[in-house]
């Protein structure tokens, strides 16, 4: 309420104030010029990154098989670099699995993970927040996911 009445105030004081008022210019704006703007800056920018990546430095970094499902299924729980210590993580009970602890990974094999990806938590005597993504991730990816989860503890 206290903002709907004060906000033709402000416009009112603002045009006051200020040398250039936008209460009566109705021919500035232009949706079509804003797109234009737009994808011209999106071009520029898709070129720039063409550019670095041509040249080999630090931009045309391979992407590791696993690396994006994880990044796309994974990281809301347990982190971009596998610690789940984001403020989600640290708020869900049990904590979502630290990825990068060398003594969990040392204790499990790779058909468990796996499974564990799959099949959820339950499935393995764990929690169900752990959910299973074998309706969303293949086989095949679950087994990049895997090696991805294995590279986040080396
Ligand atoms: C909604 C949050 C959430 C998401 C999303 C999630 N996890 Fe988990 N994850 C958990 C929790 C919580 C645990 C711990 C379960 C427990 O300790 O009972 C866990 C445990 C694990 C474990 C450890 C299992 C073990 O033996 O201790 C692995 C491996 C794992 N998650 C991998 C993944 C992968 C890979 C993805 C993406 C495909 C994923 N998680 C997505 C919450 C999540």
């Amino acid at each position: 309420m206290r903002n709907a009445i004060l906000a033709p105030v402000t416009l009112a004081v603002s045009c006051l104030l200020a040398t250039s008022c936008d209460w009566n210019s109705k021919d500035d704006y232009s949706p079509k010029k804003g797109y234009q703007q737009f994808t011209k800056e999106q071009e520029e920018a898709k070129a720039a990154a063409a550019k670095a990546g041509a040249g080999g430095g630090a931009a045309a970094v391979a992407v590791v098989p696993g690396k994006q499902t994880y990044e796309t299924f994974c990281v809301a729980c347990h982190g971009v670099d596998g610690k789940a210590d984001g403020p989600g993580a640290v708020a869900m009970n049990p904590r979502p699995r630290n990825l990068t602890d060398k003594a969990w990974q040392g204790k499990v094999d790779d058909a468990h993970i796996a499974k564990v990806i799959k099949e959820g938590g339950a499935a393995v005597g764990l929690s169900a927040t752990m959910a299973p993504w074998g309706a969303a991730i293949n086989d095949e990816e679950i087994k990049n996911v895997v090696a991805y989860v294995r590279q986040l503890g080396k």
